[in-house]
């Protein structure tokens, strides 16, 4: 009876195993079911089961006898060649490139992914964390902050918003222009400014940042982490964090903004990247992605997975910050300030939040056994009932 009852057990195992195994193959294999849910199931799948993504450097490597010059995204040189700026700062970190001349000590070039008719958010940015005059002399770190554009897109309002541009260059110094198309297809492109730029003018920076400029960064916060960073034994090397997407799946939807179709990527899911709001790359890592986009084909227009893609085929994989946000905003409160390095979807409140976020009380709340209980059990709060819309994952709270 006993042995029965055993048998039925394990027959009923292997036939669940075998079942789920098949299930597996056919959602890999059957590129037709295209449920949102399966396909999140296929691409994990695929993710964590076969998690090869070698296809990745033959497909996307450019074909040596393609000729640019045609307008197109797709050349050589990431795209650029066609490009010329329009707003340069080449002495922006010092050096201008030139034998002889040296290099600021710089730890953190901080690009900003801005759009040209984004004035307020660029303003509230300099007025608050991009405040490089604050990080000096109050934290005694040396960041360097530009923003990286296009052109306005609509031929009508282009030559009006050009000149207000310069004319806020002159008051900042602080924009890098391409004469591309400012558009969100165009995206990858920016990507690709942000890695040339600071390879050709300032290849020194310790690290790289690039960020949204709807997303709030905690400078205080973040040039302590780059710093310990530093301070470690191995150095700061092969370092790319943020907020990470693994097995993320392509979207077939075709209202979607982020529709990718088959023809450009045919495979069942992106490789590991960190979401486009706000990541943080160390100096060789830079140089690697910067190595990549001239030999990768650059027309993934969706510049988080480019990144991705760039990045697989240099053998760098990103790693996972808790206080890094992906997509939400963090929730406000003084035990959250005291570790959050990145929220996103900040076009207005950036000001509030900056005054609120490096309040000297902030720290002294988690101060002491007391205080750290306390702001564990705010956080648990905050951060890990789903009633709560969170930003960071339930784990953050225990940090
Ligand atoms: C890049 O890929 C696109 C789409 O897959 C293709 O049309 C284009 O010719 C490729 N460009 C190069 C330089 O290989
Ligand atoms: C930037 O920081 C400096 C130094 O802390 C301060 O004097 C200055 O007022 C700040 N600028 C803005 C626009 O807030
Ligand atoms: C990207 O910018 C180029 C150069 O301005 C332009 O020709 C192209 O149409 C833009 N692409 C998209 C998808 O907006
Ligand atoms: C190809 O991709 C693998 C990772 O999948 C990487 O380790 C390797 O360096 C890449 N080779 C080239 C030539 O890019």
């Amino acid at each position: 009876m006993f042995m029965n009852f055993r048998r039925i057990h394990k027959c009923q195992c292997v036939q669940l195993l075998t079942t789920g195994l098949v299930l597996c193959v056919v959602m890999v294999c059957w590129e037709e079911l295209d449920h949102h849910m399966v396909s999140h199931m296929r691409s994990y799948t695929y993710r964590y089961l076969v998690n090869s993504y070698d296809f990745l450097n033959s497909s996307f490597a450019i074909s040596t006898n393609y000729h640019h010059g045609n307008g197109g995204s797709n050349n050589v040189d990431g795209g650029l060649v066609n490009y010329p700026y329009l707003i340069n700062h080449p002495g922006k970190c010092g050096g201008g490139g030139e034998d002889g001349e040296s290099w600021d000590d710089v730890l953190l070039l901080l690009f900003v992914k801005s759009s040209p008719e984004n004035f307020d958010r660029r303003q509230a940015i300099r007025d608050t964390w991009g405040n490089v005059s604050f990080v000096l002399s109050e934290l005694r770190a040396s960041v360097r902050l530009v923003f990286a554009l296009g052109v306005h897109p609509d031929v009508g309002q282009k030559s009006r918003v050009q000149s207000q541009l310069l004319q806020e260059d002159r008051a900042y110094g602080d924009l890098i222009q391409l004469n591309f198309l400012d558009t969100f297809h165009n995206l990858t492109t920016k990507l690709i400014l942000q890695f040339h730029w600071g390879h050709k003018y300032c290849p020194q920076a310790r690290f790289l940042m690039s960020a949204d400029d709807d997303i709030f960064v905690h400078m205080p916060n973040l040039v302590k982490y780059l710093r310990q960073l530093l301070s470690r034994q191995t150095g700061a090397k092969d370092l790319w964090v943020g907020h990470v997407h693994r097995g993320a799946p392509p979207i077939r939807r075709k209202e979607s903004k982020y529709h990718v179709p088959y023809d450009l990527y045919p495979w069942p899911s992106y490789p590991d990247y960190t979401a486009g709001a706000g990541y943080v790359v160390s100096r060789d890592v830079a140089a690697k992605i910067y190595h990549a986009t001239l030999l990768l084909n650059s027309s993934m227009y969706i510049d988080d997975v480019f990144m991705g893609i760039c990045a697989k085929a240099m053998g760098v994989s990103p790693q996972e910050h808790v206080y890094f946000s992906g997509e939400g905003k963090a929730p406000y409160h003084p035990c959250i300030y005291d570790h959050m390095i990145t929220s996103h979807g900040h076009a207005t409140d950036v000001r509030s939040l900056w005054r609120a976020a490096t309040d000297p009380t902030v720290s002294s709340s988690s101060k002491g056994f007391m205080g750290n209980l306390y702001c564990t059990a705010v956080k648990v709060m905050l951060l890990c009932f789903p009633y709560y819309q969170s930003t960071y994952p339930c784990m953050a709270a225990f940090i």
